[in-house]
């Protein structure tokens, strides 16, 4: 059982870490809790003390208890720090290195892993100064989950920055404290696009394709193993994410293209999702029968694929996924000089493979051609990622 020091920072999410923090509790773990003065506007100290039966420190507490327990002391005795919900500006003094309050001093003092589970409207969440931030962040080691897209606070307004769901928090703080042998990617970042994506025609309705998500995951379970972070973007699937990766859990095209490249940057990008060529021009409000049938008008989705392909921030390796009913290997051919990507795990659809659980591909390189036997998806996914690790040590 390891003691998680938990620092809760303002935003509207932060009542969501008090089901964390139960959570945690039911698994053993002793939860002592820094709130910051804005996290106190959200949350009261007497509802996380309740709940965390245990030390729970503001800006307020007064010094006869700072004697008592210390933050240095609750900092450096920590097996993990969780900063949830960690909004804009607990990120940007964290990586100031800033120590002007109780949680950035904790977390400067601690020596144990910090997740940081980000949570913000999606405009402060994209802002080239979160991105700089986040991304300094990781580069000094600091861990992330989420955020998730979805509706925020505000009416109206979606997008990624939605603070990681209970089950992806407590996945990601069981990969911390149980740390993977290392592996021949370990310190390698490598991001996953998985799954179908849903392109709304109105509130209720939605376009959708027959991917399960089967190979996509089974890739990022493999890149898992071997030591990789992996961030996992899946569209809506029923399977669940394999453990010890990052999941950004998205709807649409356009939410999938802004969790990838919020995500940036990576060792290498592994684009196994099904992403809808087209959406919708969607309703407002449900669409009502009046006789006449509605025409739905097509809008051509970005191409995830060629646009993080074509970026300056571009992973060492790009790779791209075909499915294709005839003409398998000029089709995967021609995509990878459209794309700009490094290689194409082309596969033959028309027996179908959606939903299957073994896939027959083909690993076309600029230069050759390789004909895998057929493979269970998960052995795909081994094979894929010893390739991939191969490449990384050469470049
Ligand atoms: O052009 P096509 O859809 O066949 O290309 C498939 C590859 O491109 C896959 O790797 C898929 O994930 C990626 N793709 C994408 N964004 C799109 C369409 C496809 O990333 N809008």
């Amino acid at each position: 059982m390891a003691r998680i020091l938990i620092v809760i920072s303002g935003g509207i999410a932060a009542y969501k870490v008090l089901d964390l923090i139960r959570r945690l509790r039911e698994r053993g773990h002793e939860t002592p809790v820094i709130l910051t003065e804005a996290a106190t506007r959200f949350v009261t100290p007497l509802a996380v003390g309740a709940l965390s039966n245990a030390p729970v420190l503001t800006d307020l507490f007064d010094l006869d208890r700072e004697r008592e327990i210390g933050h240095i002391r609750l900092a450096r005795a920590a097996d993990l720090v969780l900063v949830a919900p960690a909004s804009a500006d607990i990120l940007s003094r964290m990586a100031a290195g800033r120590a002007d309050d109780l949680a950035t001093a904790a977390l400067l003092a601690t020596g144990a892993p910090v997740l940081a589970a980000p949570a913000m409207n999606p405009f402060m969440w994209a802002h080239p100064a979160t991105r700089r931030n986040a991304a300094q962040l990781a580069a000094d080691g600091v861990h992330f989950v989420g955020p998730e897209a979805g509706e925020m606070a505000e009416r109206g307004e979606a997008g990624v920055g939605r603070l990681a769901s209970s089950e992806a928090l407590l996945a990601a703080v069981d990969t911390l404290l149980a740390p993977a042998a290392p592996g021949p990617l370990t310190g390698r970042h490598v991001i996953v696009t998985s799954g179908p994506t849903h392109e709304p025609i109105d509130p209720v309705r939605y376009i959708a394709n027959r991917s399960s998500g089967k190979q996509g995951h089974a890739i990022a379970a493999a890149l898992a193993a071997a030591g990789a972070r992996v961030t996992l973007v899946s569209g809506p699937v029923t399977i669940p994410p394999p453990k010890g990766v990052d999941l950004v859990a998205v709807e649409s095209a356009r939410d999938m293209l802004a969790a990838v490249t919020a995500a940036l940057p990576a060792d290498a990008a592994v684009m196994a999702a099904a992403v809808a060529d087209f959406r919708v021009d969607a309703a407002p409000q449900k669409m009502k029968k009046t006789g006449t049938a509605p025409v739905l008008t097509l809008t051509e989705n970005p191409d995830i694929l060629a646009t993080v392909a074509k970026r300056a921030e571009r992973p060492a390796l790009v790779v791209g996924f075909a499915a294709e009913t005839q003409n398998v290997i000029a089709y995967a051919r021609d995509k990878l000089a459209r794309k700009g990507c490094d290689w194409i795990v082309a596969n033959d659809v028309s027996e179908g493979v959606f939903g299957a659980g073994e896939n027959t591909v083909h690993l076309v390189t600029a230069d050759s051609v390789e004909d895998w036997p057929r493979l269970s998806k998960e052995e795909v996914g081994t094979r894929l990622v010893a390739r991939i690790a191969d490449a990384l040590k050469a470049r």
